[in-house]
């Protein structure tokens, strides 16, 4: 099993070494395509980015003439076993081709993407093997790590793409989810790097309903986190290349704490302006108040929403109190 592990290990960085030969070596659609993101030669190198070919067999030729079996190519998710008997083509073909690494550095899978608008999916990935776990996996990891323990902090964002501006831009901490949405895994993952998670998702519905699943999940969790929120329709990629470091850097300063995140949508919902309003706030907010673990934390946030409602602190946290929370 570890022995067929790293086998697999090594025909994928035969097959991301030819990706990356195929994407540079000639002129092609994928080089094409690349340059309209417009990052740097040197990231391109660091991703190990490259160009799966428009045919059928590029990638199994390839992998064949070095000596490698095809079985091999097979379990490794890079070849597809066609209907007829004993006939394989290429998985991934006409893609910008994303390697994806483990902690350890090794290639575990790929992402491929298409440069035509009309193509589909958007992305393919490799199939799950021994090796590649989508719900256990974070792209960008291994490059990230150190950079996670000089900033204190880890960026988790959705795309690969999104990973790669940020990294290029200086955020070097930036790691995104594989096409599946934060895991219990990832969360524990995180944990052995950092204490403090800024989530940086895609601002659409799919990463708001995104945000609220991993607040639960980080709840359970000593890990701190911070969210991020950009403009409307955009994500970390486009707003980082249109309005540049220093404005990216000001979102994360700004970003609220899982607590101000809930307490800012309850405050989307009710107004402060009628008695209703405010009854219906103050149930909500202590809510999220009373899962607070720390008392210092619990009655600074009531002092603040006291004052802001206009009623006593006193008041508020006896709503905390009916709703069923003991105060230490
Ligand atoms: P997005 O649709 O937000 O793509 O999906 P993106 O990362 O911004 O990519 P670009 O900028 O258009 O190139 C976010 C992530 O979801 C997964 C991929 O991992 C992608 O990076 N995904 C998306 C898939 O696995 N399959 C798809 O068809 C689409
Ligand atoms: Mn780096
Ligand atoms: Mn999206
Ligand atoms: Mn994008
Ligand atoms: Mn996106």
């Amino acid at each position: 099993r570890l022995e067929n592990n790293r086998k697999m290990t090594e025909i994928n960085r035969e097959a991301a070494n030819f990706f990356y030969r195929c994407l540079t070596s000639r002129s092609n659609k994928g080089f094409e395509y690349l340059k309209s993101r417009g990052w740097k030669k040197k990231t391109i190198q660091q991703f190990g980015i490259g160009f799966a070919p428009d045919q059928w067999d590029a990638l199994l030729k390839h992998l064949t003439s070095k000596g490698y079996e095809t079985q091999l190519a097979h379990q490794a998710g890079l070849i597809t076993k066609g209907k007829t008997k004993d006939t394989y083509y290429d998985r991934f073909r006409k893609r910008l081709m994303f390697p994806i690494f483990n902690s350890r550095g090794e290639i575990v899978g790929f992402g491929g993407r298409v440069i035509d608008t009309e193509d589909q999916p958007k992305y393919l990935n490799s199939p799950e093997t021994s090796l590649f776990n989508k719900r256990k996996l974070l792209y960008g990891l291994n490059l990230a790590r150190v950079h996670v323990r000089e900033s204190g902090s880890i960026l988790v964002t959705e795309g690969y793409t999104d990973v790669i501006s940020l990294h290029e831009k200086g955020y070097g901490n930036a790691v995104a989810t594989l096409g599946t949405s934060l895991t219990a895994d990832h969360v524990h993952l995180l944990s052995r790097y950092t204490k403090l998670a800024i989530l940086c998702f895609d601002s659409d519905s799919a990463g708001s309903s995104a945000v609220l699943r991993s607040i639960d999940l980080f709840a359970k969790t000593d890990l701190k986190i911070k969210i991020l929120t950009l403009p409307e329709g955009t994500d970390p990629d486009q707003y980082i290349r249109r309005k540049g470091q220093r404005a990216f850097e000001s979102l994360i300063t700004e970003a609220p704490t899982s607590v101000e995140y809930q307490i800012n949508l309850i405050r989307k919902k009710h107004s402060l302006a009628t008695v209703e309003g405010k009854i219906h706030f103050a149930r909500e907010v202590t809510q999220i108040l009373s899962k607070l673990k720390s008392a210092v934390e619990r009655e600074a946030y009531a002092a603040r929403l006291a004052e802001e409602m206009g009623i006593s602190k006193t008041a508020l946290l006896s709503e905390v109190k009916s709703s069923g929370f003991r105060l230490g």
